[in-house]
């Protein structure tokens, strides 16, 4: 059995690029005892991939999670037709152990049950770490009460959007921030977010000046920059920002690094709490987020979208497509 494999080509600079990858083979040994093997059925592509590139070596493999099915075991936990979602990397077929992670610090492939109605890529989305991102990291550390004013940015994504539906769930006003016409009007007509924008054609502060005349308690920060500094400036006094990413400055060179407009007198003045999180925090209450998230779902308060590249070959295109906001909501890869 082989098992293809992205791995990392060269350094990154700016914008990844086809030369950035190389498609290799490795031939896999029989199975030990203990160990099971499966193969990748759906593939996610995250903004975070693109962070972790700065730390991975030359000619590793590319990271990042996957829905597997198993195909054949001689462990006693992880058995034969189940499926896991697993931080194999990008890889089409994996032997594990069900211990020792391939990916070091992603936890543990998790044995996930069969969604009879619903797409089992949902597990890489919003019900998945995406879904936990918006869960946690907007309940707990925005901590929104009925009435008040959220701003999120990258608002169409798999987590922009689904902080978003959380918001009106919850009764918040919500304000979204999206590259795209399409994307803004699936904000405004499908997940009846109050007010949209396409940052690409408004100026931030026009646009909350409009939508938010009496300010903005909760900032679901995915974007930072510039944009973060603007929204920062409209925050009502005791207002809590959760910054959630960065993906401004991702793809920055090196050498063209953004520099951030000064916080504290804002933050000072208007005693704000701004906090960053990782997901991982939550790891011990994973099971609520997820199970909240699907409840939502059969209840109809919780809408999802994918977009889906065909072809285990095609995931840097899916990488970069989404690094350039051609996605709407979660973006994945199907084997
Ligand atoms: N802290 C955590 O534990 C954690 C976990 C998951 C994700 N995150 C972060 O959450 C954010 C969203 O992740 P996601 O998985 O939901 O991705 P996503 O929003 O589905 O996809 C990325 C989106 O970012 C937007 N974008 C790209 N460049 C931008 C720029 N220069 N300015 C503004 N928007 C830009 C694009 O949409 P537009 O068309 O709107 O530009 C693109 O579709 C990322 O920053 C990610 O790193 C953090």
């Amino acid at each position: 059995m082989k098992a293809k494999i992205f791995v990392k080509n060269c350094e990154f600079e700016g914008e990844p690029k086809d030369s950035d990858f190389s498609l290799t083979e490795e031939e896999l040994p029989p199975l030990k005892e203990g160990e099971f093997l499966c193969v990748g059925e759906w593939f996610s592509v995250d903004p975070y991939m693109r962070v972790h590139e700065l730390w991975s070596k030359v000619g590793a493999t590319m990271v990042g999670s996957q829905v597997a099915k198993v195909l054949e075991s001689k462990n006693d936990v992880f058995k034969e037709g189940m499926y896991v979602v697993g931080y194999f990397g990008w890889r089409t077929h994996t032997i594990c152990d069900g211990k020792n992670e391939p990916t070091p610090g992603f936890g543990q492939p998790l044995i996930v049950p069969h969604l009879e109605k619903l797409p089992m890529s949902l597990y890489l989305g919003v019900l998945g770490m995406p879904g936990n991102t918006a869960y946690f990291g907007f309940l707990e550390i925005c901590q929104p009460k009925a009435g008040e004013t959220v701003v999120v940015t990258a608002a169409a994504g798999a987590v922009g959007s689904h902080v978003g539906q959380i918001a009106k769930i919850k009764g918040c006003k919500v304000i979204g921030f999206a590259g795209t016409k399409e994307k803004v009007e699936w904000l405004k007509k499908d997940l009846l977010f109050d007010h949209a924008y396409n940052y690409k054609e408004v100026d931030v502060d026009v646009a909350l000046k409009e939508a938010a005349p009496n300010g903005v308690d909760c900032h679901f920060d995915n974007v930072g920059g510039e944009m973060s500094s603007k929204i920062l400036r409209h925050m009502n006094p005791r207002g809590r920002i959760s910054v959630c990413g960065s993906i401004s400055a991702y793809n920055a060179l090196s050498s063209e690094a953004p520099k951030a407009s000064l916080v504290q007198l804002p933050m000072i003045l208007k005693e704000l709490k701004m906090e960053g999180f990782m997901v991982m925090r939550w790891l011990d209450r994973w099971e609520e987020g997820t199970t909240q998230n699907i409840d939502w779902i059969k209840e109809g308060k919780l809408k999802y979208k994918e977009t889906i590249t065909e072809g285990f070959e095609n995931l840097p295109k899916a990488f970069k497509e989404m690094l350039n906001g051609k996605n709407v909501g979660k973006a994945v890869v199907k084997a």
